[in-house]
């Protein structure tokens, strides 16, 4: 069904003043009726000056007061419970989490506290409040050591490599039993390195360019010898809407019990960049695009050094079942997804003294 043809639903987006959240609550805003309560606790993960761009984004896309801002904790059981009684939601989209996989070293209980801790919470509002769908994120670091690609949802993800990777691959199992005992509609979309406009800081890409700019020096991790699947914000907030609008069926199995509705998908580009390539284009389109001066002098301004404890080497999503499915493949060109984030860079930051 075409997003503009289906009726007015309220939906609730956890994680909105976030990265995905905010560009899935600006589509919602601009493409559909939908009535949109957004959740998010603005923590300083990052600068929250980002998330309170973000924010004004939505409130500016917000033509007809569709949009209600909460900020809150998903840790905040209560809350979660006033907000599913008062809105009765028909979709649930969890985005908030504690991201990141270095800082799951640093930080540990940060990701029991919101992945595991949070998405419990939804769960059970979920089970007392009953919905048409839930999605909610999951991560291509479920694939943890995996060599074997491209990642396909059939693989064998028992193995995390970080205690993030660990809590989102928990979420799956939670939503699978969730879906069984509850009969909730739910579908976990594994992100591969998503990036664009109002990224977040903490991730490679954005690091490079605030390093760059003050005359710093990247490091290009595991010698160079990486390739990742790096998805458009827009391709994932497209893949996230027809998902959203398909839930999976609920139907009754041999032990009259319903059978878990509850399925997972890869949102990647499944077309990996060599990250040498990546770092390139990068550097390309930040001279076009003003963010770095011409003539800068990239070789002197990066090392290589090897692997970090959780990282993998490759990775890249077989997106296979997403088409078949809902018939979306991402499509967005690397150089167009940077160029893009090159421009809001520099009208965010300035350009270059
Ligand atoms: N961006 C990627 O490349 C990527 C890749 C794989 C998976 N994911 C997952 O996708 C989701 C969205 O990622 P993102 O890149 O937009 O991250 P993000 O950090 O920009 O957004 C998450 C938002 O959730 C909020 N939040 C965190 N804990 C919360 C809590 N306990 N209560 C309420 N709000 C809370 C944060 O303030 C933040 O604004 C996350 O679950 C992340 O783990 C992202």
């Amino acid at each position: 069904m075409k997003l503009e043809q289906r009726k007015k639903r309220t939906v609730l987006v956890t994680g909105a003043a976030g990265f995905i959240g905010a560009f899935l609550c600006r589509r919602l805003l601009e493409t559909t009726d939908d009535i949109v309560v957004g959740l998010d606790n603005l923590n300083n993960y990052y600068d929250p000056g980002i998330k309170e761009a973000r924010l004004a984004m939505l409130r500016e896309a917000d033509r007809d007061g569709r949009f209600t801002f909460v900020r809150g904790d998903l840790c905040d059981a209560a809350l979660l419970e006033r907000l599913f009684a008062e809105h009765e939601f028909e979709m649930v989209v969890n985005l908030a989490a504690q991201a990141g996989v270095r800082y799951s070293i640093e930080n540990p209980k940060a990701y029991i506290e919101s992945n595991l801790v949070g998405f419990f919470n939804v769960l059970e509002c979920c089970r007392h409040h009953p919905v048409k769908h839930l999605v909610y994120a999951s991560s291509s670091s479920v694939y943890g050591g995996n060599e074997k690609v491209p990642f396909s949802e059939a693989d064998n993800v028992d193995s995390p490599v970080s205690l993030y990777a660990a809590t989102k691959k928990s979420n799956e199992l939670m939503a699978n039993a969730y879906s069984k005992l509850y009969s909730i509609p739910a579908t976990g979309l594994r992100f591969f390195t998503v990036y664009g406009p109002m990224g977040r800081p903490d991730m490679a890409y954005f690091k490079f360019a605030k390093t760059l700019r003050v005359g710093g020096t990247i490091k290009i991790y595991n010698m160079g010898n990486c390739k990742r699947d790096f998805t458009y914000v827009d391709d994932i907030v497209e893949g996230i809407c027809r998902v959203m609008d398909n839930p999976p069926e609920v139907t009754t199995g041999a032990d009259g019990l319903p059978t878990p509705a509850a399925r997972v998908y890869n949102i990647g580009h499944g077309d990996p960049n060599d990250l040498l390539d990546f770092v390139a284009t990068l550097q390309r389109v930040f001279v076009e695009e003003g963010v770095l001066p011409e003539g800068y002098a990239f070789e002197a301004h990066r090392v290589l050094v090897p692997m970090q404890p959780g990282d993998v080497p490759v990775t890249y999503a077989d997106t296979s079942a997403l088409q078949r499915d809902f018939d979306y493949k991402p499509q967005t060109p690397l150089e167009d997804g940077l160029r893009a984030f090159a421009k809001w860079y520099r009208g965010y930051y300035g350009a270059i003294a």
